[in-house]
């Protein structure tokens, strides 16, 4: 069920009246709706867990809101950004990329975001699955229409994972690293994943749908016992429990910030950036490019975002895919 709708509108009017009551007869004008569907309304955000006073000659009166996803409260504080003009937030869907697709397709606009509060199919890298529990982590996706060629839209899964790690860096004291291509990891241990796609003419992109999903409050007994490696939640790592919104927000104006950057500077800004946040460069490693290893020290990205490896063989060889293992 997407959120965003009614009770959406009634929370974005109760933060306009932070320390006061708002009348019934004043929300039903502002929304068009009987005094009674507001009452419905209302109710139906109690069992939300909001918690709404209600007295009779004044109205209604928040005085506390859950840590869920609802439309109208991230974007409140968004401001003017572009990731994020439009907002759709779900209590569940199969998967928040197979959404986001779907309202590409349909045409939606640069810069619209997809959350969900639980994922029943989410999607993880070569066809595996991403463990998506409800009421702890963040998942999300991005659709992005870059004017740029197809053969460029791999930079923009660099430019996730820099946005990526900020958000995450800001709710604590740790600062993760960035494993190429798309993993991040607190002391080693993958804390968030993405999962870009891409659609695109020879020529040209039509839209990139960044997939992020970000362990946040997960704890140890949510993680399956078959992981492929070591997994871990800001919480586990901190000890802290994240607010999700809190998070949303600074999420998606870090993204903000590199999409503009991005597209008035190119991806060199934010090639530096990745390579600052990587301590993978100057290190010795085993690339698995689908069973074949390739071992060298790390030298830095290309400008399409293939790792850069000097190896015996060659001062500067190009890995496209494969799973990188440090060993030194
Ligand atoms: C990986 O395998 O590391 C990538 C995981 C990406 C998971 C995110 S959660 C939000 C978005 N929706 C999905 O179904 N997958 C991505």
């Amino acid at each position: 069920m997407a959120r965003g709708d009614l009770s959406g509108k009634i929370l974005k009017l109760f933060r306009e009246q932070p320390a006061g009551f708002v009348s019934g007869a004043l929300l039903s004008r502002e929304l068009g709706v009987t005094r009674a569907a507001i009452w419905k309304q209302v109710e139906r955000l109690r069992q939300r867990g909001y918690q709404i006073e209600a007295v009779s000659s004044k109205g209604y009166q928040l005085l506390e809101t859950p840590d869920l996803f609802v439309a109208d409260e991230l974007a409140a504080d968004l401001g003017n950004t572009r990731i994020g003009r439009q907002l759709v937030c779900f209590e569940d869907t199969d998967s928040t990329n197979v959404q986001a697709r779907r309202l590409a397709e349909d045409g939606c606009a640069d810069g619209t975001v997809v959350i969900a509060d639980r994922q029943t199919a989410g999607r993880g890298r070569l066809g595996r699955g991403w463990v998506s529990p409800a009421g702890v982590n963040f998942y999300g996706s991005i659709v992005l229409r870059p004017p740029i060629p197809a053969v460029e839209a791999s930079q923009l899964t660099f430019l996730s994972a820099v946005a990526t790690r900020e958000a995450i860096a800001a709710c604590g004291a740790l600062l993760p690293t960035m494993k190429w291509p798309n993993d991040i990891l607190l002391l080693g241990r993958k804390v968030a994943g993405l999962l870009n796609e891409l659609d695109a003419e020879t020529e040209r992109v039509n839209f990139v749908i960044l997939g992020i999903g970000v362990n946040l409050n997960m704890t140890a007994d949510q993680f399956p016992a078959d992981l492929r490696y070591p997994a871990t939640s800001v919480l586990l790592e901190t000890g802290t429990p994240v607010l999700r919104l809190t998070f949303a927000r600074r999420l998606l104006q870090r993204l903000d910030h590199w999409y503009q950057h991005y597209l008035q500077d190119g991806f060199e800004p934010v090639l530096r950036a990745w390579e600052e946040g990587c301590d993978l460069v100057g290190s010795e490693v085993e690339v698995d490019c689908r069973g074949i290893l390739r071992r060298g020290t790390v030298t830095g990205l290309d400008s399409d975002g293939a790792l850069l490896l000097r190896t015996a063989a060659s001062p500067r060889e190009r890995i496209l895919a494969g799973d990188v293992r440090r060993l030194s």
